[in-house]
């Protein structure tokens, strides 16, 4: 089953991106080896275990994937936004745990000291954090609010030399693992979202301490936990933009981010795809294989018509970003129609096997319950649509 799935997989793939340049063919094309190989074969223990892919991330690290949009000056792989978004895709195919963990150190968490931090901040923050052997994460939701992030009751007050942070931030993704995080807190509540501001919190750091580690419906291999800040003293200098600047740090940080979870949708879409052809070429019902059931090919069809059409959203909106075009509202669209294409990719892969979907003999129940979060995260499906919404009106003002 599993040499024809990737022999499958070649064949198909040869002829749907030969449009790429051809840097970003090499990409995936080498990281498509590396997930029939690596990412594959272990995904299932992975899940099924909860354990973090150390030796998978260290590998993607020495391959640059870990800082695919940071300078080489800084120690990264210097691609642009695209090849961001066909590495998640293909990693996520494999494992879509793997896919977050790289999504959040690229995009949460470099993005925004790439964009707005100091040189000495890139010097210690990003540098350090570029070949997977170090990972950072991104602290902006909380107990008490997550789809109205401008909430923020974490507090920083200031004092001579640092802000002291006391708070709980919640559903940190890599937040065991992570060596620094960005931490946003407000300094002013009665202002806001215009008293929230963004810190680099080194990790360990006396006064910050990790909740227990979320037991999840999917994204199993992943770590995701609170982040608990007891007067903890953070140095002036490790302030990230500007006092006040927060709330657009972390809104712009998402923009590029739903891009890296639109891409492992995607990702997820694609590997449910792949597992429901090669069920119905071998599968026999009727007497012949199920993919000759109409009732099957329609389910086909509009699995791949969804995957497409998002993935066309997803790239056209990665474009733009490495264009330095507004892309805010192109990223919510591609998230949306990415995450829901996971969601019903993955449902009628089930369908398509029948029982053997519904074990985990077979790789598509985890693909189901992988897909759910990325309708979740990073800003919900009914968030991406204020979004989306948003802006279009803003553009006929
Ligand atoms: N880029 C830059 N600035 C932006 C922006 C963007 N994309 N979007 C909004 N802003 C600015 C606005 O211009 C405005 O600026 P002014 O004050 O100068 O006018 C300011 O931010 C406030 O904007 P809004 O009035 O639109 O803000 P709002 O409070 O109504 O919130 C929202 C808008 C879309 C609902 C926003 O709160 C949001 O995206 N919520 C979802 C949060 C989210 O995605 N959380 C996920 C957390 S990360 C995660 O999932 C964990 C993980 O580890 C994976």
């Amino acid at each position: 089953m599993k040499s024809r799935l990737i022999s499958a997989f070649f064949l198909r793939r040869a002829s749907n991106f030969s449009s790429l340049p051809e840097t970003h063919r090499i990409l995936r094309d080498t990281l498509a080896a590396f997930t029939n190989e690596q990412l594959i074969p272990n995904a299932h223990n992975f899940d099924k275990f909860g354990l973090f892919p150390r030796d998978q991330i260290e590998q993607l690290g020495k391959l640059g994937i870990l800082s695919l949009n940071i300078p080489s000056s800084l120690g990264g792989a210097e691609f642009d936004y695209l090849a961001y978004a066909i590495a998640v895709e293909e990693i996520s195919r494999g494992c879509a745990s793997t896919g977050v963990i790289v999504s959040v150190n690229n995009s949460l968490y470099l993005g925004p000291i790439l964009k707005f931090g100091s040189d000495k901040q890139k010097e210690d923050f990003i540098t350090p954090f570029c070949d997977g052997t170090r990972l950072g994460c991104f602290a902006l939701s909380e107990p008490g609010n997550g789809s109205d992030a401008g909430a923020a009751s974490c507090t920083a007050k200031e004092e001579s030399d640092c802000f002291v942070l006391n708070g709980t931030k919640a559903w940190i993704t890599n937040g065991y693992e992570a060596e620094a995080a960005i931490v946003f807190a407000t300094t002013d509540k009665q202002a806001k979202h215009k008293g929230i501001s963004a810190f680099i919190v080194p990790k360990p750091f006396e006064g910050l301490s990790l909740g227990k580690k979320e037991d999840k419906l999917g994204i199993r291999a992943s770590s995701t936990c609170n982040l608990i800040l007891e007067n903890c003293r953070v140095p002036k200098e490790n302030i990230l933009g500007n006092l006040g600047e927060g709330f657009k740090i972390a809104m712009s940080t998402l923009d590029s981010g739903r891009i890296g979870i639109a891409s492992q949708a995607l990702g997820i879409a694609q590997a449910s795809i792949d597992c429901a052809v090669d069920y119905a070429l071998q599968r026999k019902s009727f007497g012949s294989p199920i993919s000759n059931l109409q009732s099957i090919q329609i389910k086909l069809a509009d699995m791949e018509t969804r995957l497409q059409s998002a993935r066309l959203l997803t790239w056209h909106a990665a474009t733009l970003q490495s264009e330095g075009e507004i892309f805010t509202k192109e990223a919510a669209m591609a998230k949306l129609a990415a995450s829901e294409a996971a969601t019903f990719c993955s449902h009628q892969a089930i369908q398509i096997l029948g029982g053997m979907g519904y074990v985990t003999e077979m790789p598509a129940e985890r693909h189901y319950r992988d897909a759910r979060i990325t309708e979740i995260y990073e800003g919900t499906s009914e968030i991406q649509k204020l979004v989306i919404a948003g802006n279009l009106i803003k553009e006929y003002q």
